[in-house]
Parts: structure tokens; sequence; C-alpha cells
């Protein structure tokens, strides 16, 4: 299993107490996405936006990664062939727990980005559409998050690294938005291995060749002792 591709998404970072956006108490049972997660929310009432966003920001930077997270970053440091590690998450915590090159598809809570000039720059906790991008100094700045409607960010390096892949791994996510639902399904037109590790089977459980249900802090160390296990002969 020289490459892995691992695509996570917010059931990984349930555990340190952020919330999902599907399961009961998700996200989007209290928070319309049409109001917050979209270019024509931003324009519409980008004070709003900027709290939904600034609300998160300010409770991500306060939990902490957790066991699976970690696991995730061991594999990364231990494993003698490639692991890619793919998020749609937008917390830091993959990066906190020690993964490094983790390629965020939906962007990120602690970048900001400015909607003139496209500039981004590590984002203050509470960030107001008048900060002046600190590049063309026009008030335009937001959240360097990808909404409902933009393409998601570095789609070819993720089709590159799924077309080598031997082993897709897909995380805490409930296999609903595309394209990360669809990973498994090019990982598995390349000849891959496919796993699903969530809580409950997500949508497209019945494309992975394997399904392990479980919560993550319990499932993905495991996964990943037995993987370096293998790989070292034991
Ligand atoms: N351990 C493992 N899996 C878990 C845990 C846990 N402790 N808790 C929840 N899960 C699983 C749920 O079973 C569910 O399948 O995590 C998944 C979370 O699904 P979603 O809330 O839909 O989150 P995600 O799949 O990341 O959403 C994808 O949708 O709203 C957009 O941009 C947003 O990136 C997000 C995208």
């Amino acid at each position: 299993m020289r490459n892995i591709v691992i695509l996570t998404g917010a059931g990984i970072s349930a555990e340190s107490g952020l919330r999902t956006f599907r399961d009961s108490g998700g996200l989007w049972e209290d928070h319309d996405v049409t109001k917050v997660a979209t270019p024509e929310a931003f324009e519409r009432d980008p004070d709003l936006v900027h709290r939904f966003y600034s609300d998160r920001r300010n409770y991500a930077a306060k939990v902490e990664p957790n066991a699976a997270h970690i696991a995730l970053a061991r594999l990364q440091n231990e494993h003698r062939g490639r692991v890619t590690l793919v998020t749609q998450n937008v917390d830091n915590l993959h990066e906190r727990g020690g993964s490094s090159e983790v390629i965020h598809m939906h962007g990120e809570l602690f970048r900001a980005l400015c909607a003139g000039c496209g500039h981004r720059w590590d984002a203050p906790v509470e960030m107001r559409t008048t900060d002046p991008c600190p590049s063309c100094s026009l008030p335009r700045t937001r959240p360097d998050v990808v909404w409902f409607g933009e393409m998601p960010y570095h789609m070819d390096e993720i089709h590159e690294r799924l077309e080598e892949a031997d082993l897709f791994a897909a995380i805490g996510t409930s296999g609903t938005v595309y394209p990360a639902a669809f990973f498994v399904v090019d990982a598995a037109r390349s000849g891959a291995r496919t796993i699903e590790m969530n809580l409950e089977a997500g949508e497209n459980a019945s494309a992975f060749d394997e399904v392990v249900n479980g919560p993550a802090t319990e499932i993905v160390p495991d996964w990943v002792e037995c993987l370096l296990k293998k790989a070292r002969g034991d």
C-alpha cells in the first residue's frame, strides 16, 4: 500500500467538540446554509456571514486535536510510501495534531481572502468585511472558505493523487457533498482498495470495499496501528 489517500470530514473533529453539519445538533440544524454559506449570502448580509464564521473560528481555536487527528499524523510520519491528507474541514486540528501538507479542499477558517484581488492572509479571530486587504486595501475581506456554489480548491492535485492511490480511506464524512463524495469511485477506478470509517455508514458506503463503524478516536488509531504493523511485516 504505497500511496494512501485519506479524505476527512466533520466527524473526525466531532470528539474534539466541534459540531458536524448533518448529525442531530449539527450546524445546518440551526443555520440556514443559504444565509451564511453562499456567495449570495455574503453579498446580501456580510456581517451575518462574518458572525457565523467568527463564532466558529473562536470556538475552533479553543478545542484540541483528538486521537484520530494524531493517528493520521503518525501515519504521515511513519508510513514509507506517500500519504495524502485531503480534508473537507476548515478547522486546523489536523495541523495542530501534527499533520503537514493538509489539502483543505473547502478552504480554512483561519485564513482570510480578499474578494477584490484574491490575496490571502492569516485571519484575525474577529473578521469584518471592512478590514482593508493588506495587498489592495479594498474593504472586501471574506473568510477563505469554499461556499456552496463555489469550486472546491486543489481539485487537480487531488485527482492526480487519486489516480495513483493504492488505498483510499474516507473518515468522518456523510458522503453527501460532491465532488468529495465521488472520490471513492475515482480511487476504485484506479485500482485502489477503499475503506470508510464513520460513526454510522455514510450515504455512499456501498461504494467502499470495507466499512468500519465507530467513533474516530477508537477506529482510526487501530487502523493506523494495523497498517504500520502490516508494513513492518509484523
Ligand atoms: N467519529 C466518526 N464519525 C463521526 C463521528 C465520530 N465521533 N461523529 C459523527 N461522525 C460522522 C457522521 O456519522 C457523519 O457521517 O461524520 C459524518 C459527518 O457528516 P456531515 O455533518 O455531513 O459532515 P461532512 O461530511 O464533513 O460535510 C461535508 O458539507 O456542509 C458542507 O462544507 C461542509 O465540508 C462540509 C461538507
